[in-house]
């Protein structure tokens, strides 16, 4: 019981260090890109493995993606009514987390057709917050 406290209180305080970071975030967007990048090597060497697996990082990875700590935490009232913003976060990892898992099944099912569309719609996502929300 005692341990479990322990490694409970270790965990806490390693996630609470810095939160989550500018550089975590750029780490997780270089994560999707390569997610992305595998998804159409999957459908260009028709293997389910591979779109699978990205899909997966995919889905993991959007989780993560929102404002930092740093940003959260801001006394800088436009800043902060930017922040507010992060609802929009939250729909647009619903969407692409909904995407990842549609693009696997229609894949499987031998739509790659209609893989390829979803595929071009979670591109459109990441654009959308890249071209508009970037500053959340
Ligand atoms: C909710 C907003 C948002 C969404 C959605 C989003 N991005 Fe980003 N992206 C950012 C921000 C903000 C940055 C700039 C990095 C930073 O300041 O943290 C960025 C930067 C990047 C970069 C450059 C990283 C670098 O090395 O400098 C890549 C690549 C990237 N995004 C890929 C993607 C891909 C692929 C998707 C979709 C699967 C995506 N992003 C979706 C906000 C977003």
């Amino acid at each position: 019981m005692k341990k479990v406290l322990i490694t409970c209180m270790a965990l806490v305080t390693l996630g609470t260090a810095d939160g989550y970071t500018q550089a975590d975030r750029i780490l997780d967007m270089q994560k999707m890109a390569q997610a992305m990048q595998d998804i159409q090597s999957g459908f260009f060497y028709n293997n389910l493995d591979i779109v699978t697996a990205g899909a997966n990082d995919l889905k993991n990875t959007i989780i993560k993606v929102g404002p930092t700590t740093a940003e959260q935490n801001t006394k800088d009232v436009y800043e902060k009514w930017m922040n507010d913003n992060s609802a929009m976060t939250g729909r647009t990892q619903k969407r692409i987390q909904r995407y990842a898992k549609d693009i696997v099944e229609h894949f499987k099912a031998g739509d790659a057709q209609y893989a390829l569309n979803i595929y071009n719609r979670v591109t459109a996502e990441c654009m959308k917050c890249h071209t508009s929300l970037r500053k959340w």
